[in-house]
């Protein structure tokens, strides 16, 4: 069905179709043209209601995941959010292993959703029991008839974005895209709207947002993990300290790194200066297209196309409370 016209079904009808800005005073100085893809227009406020539907409405077409089932996930918050409320409106329960970087809005909002929330400590191994990956697999084994999203290692992340937001931009921008800046975690939306870009004119260059913590950047130019490149950060969804299948290495031109610092407030620029209510990783993604920019990436002809994955009401608590910024020494 197409978006805002006539009368949904269900809100799971109003997922895609995310509308596309031009940013005006923020990258006056820059050269080229920005523009910036909304994704928190999703009912669910994020990208992630993409993925979600996607894998639940695969595994229901191949039987597995029939009513009364439990869905089971490991989610920095926003794909949490999106299964809950498919999980609603389609009659799943839905157990959720969050990082405890998550902040406190995003766990209760999942509650608040009729999730059943487990908090795991983000300063682990991926492979320590504790570790929100361990804790959902255990989770998943514990339950019957219960289907585990896994969506860092699950191809059709990339195929949800391959088939929706790949097609969307180049129709928005009616073929003229030059570059996609698109922040990487589990990799599926730069992955598949990265391929799907490329395949109708492999000029366009896709550049990654990675975070100062993580180990995306170093794996994807030297083909090693590693995890001494690993320490503590604040951005939520961004970076990773493993390798998602769910990202295709080969799709992605380079990666920059962005800081906590600058991200946030980065992101607080994009609402005072373009009336955009924005999450933290909008901020990382328009940071680091500044950074492409200052390297000469793109110049005055260049459109390019930044995607902004969730809302700033998730983020009240951290980036949006002076106290949260003072207590990170950022003010
Ligand atoms: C707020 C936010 N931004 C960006 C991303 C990265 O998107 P992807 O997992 O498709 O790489 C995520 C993923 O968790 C996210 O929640």
């Amino acid at each position: 069905m197409i978006r805002n016209q006539g009368i949904s079904n269900t809100i799971l009808d109003l997922v895609g179709e995310t509308p596309m800005v031009k940013l005006q005073r923020i990258t006056k100085k820059l050269k080229g043209s920005y523009y910036a893809k909304l994704e928190a227009f999703n009912p669910g406020l994020s990208q992630k209601d993409r993925i979600a539907l996607h894998i639940v409405e695969n595994a229901e077409k191949k039987g597995i995941l029939k009513k009364g089932a439990t869905i089971v996930e490991t989610t920095s918050g926003n794909t949490g959010y999106s299964l809950a409320m498919i999980g609603l409106v389609k009659g799943y329960k839905c157990i959720l292993a969050v990082s405890d970087k998550s902040s406190q809005d995003k766990i209760d909002l999942l509650k608040t959703m009729g999730a059943e929330v487990h908090v795991c400590p983000a300063n682990v191994p991926a492979a320590d029991p504790r570790s929100y990956y361990e804790v959902a697999k255990s989770i998943h084994k514990k339950t019957p008839n219960s289907v585990y999203i896994n969506q860092y290692f699950n191809e059709l992340n990339i195929d949800a974005h391959y088939r929706t937001t790949g097609p969307e931009i180049w129709k928005q921008t009616e073929g003229k895209i030059t570059h996609l800046v698109v922040a990487s975690g589990t990799g599926g939306t730069i992955s598949g709207t990265g391929k799907y870009l490329k395949e109708q004119n492999p000029n366009i260059k896709v550049l990654g947002v990675d975070a100062i913590g993580s180990v995306l950047k170093k794996y994807h130019e030297t083909g090693q993990l590693d995890l001494n490149e690993v320490s503590p950060y604040k951005i939520e969804g961004l970076g990773k300290n493993l390798i998602p299948t769910a990202t295709n290495f080969d799709v992605i031109d380079i990666y920059e790194k962005v800081s906590d610092k600058e991200a946030a407030f980065t992101a607080r620029e994009i609402v005072k200066k373009e009336g955009i209510f924005c999450g933290y990783t909008c901020g990382a993604v328009l940071q680091a297209a500044r950074q492409y920019e200052k390297q000469d990436y793109f110049n005055k002809d260049s459109v390019v196309v930044l995607i902004f994955p969730d809302h700033g009401s998730r983020y009240m608590n951290k980036i949006y409370n002076d106290s949260w910024m003072k207590e990170q020494g950022f003010i």
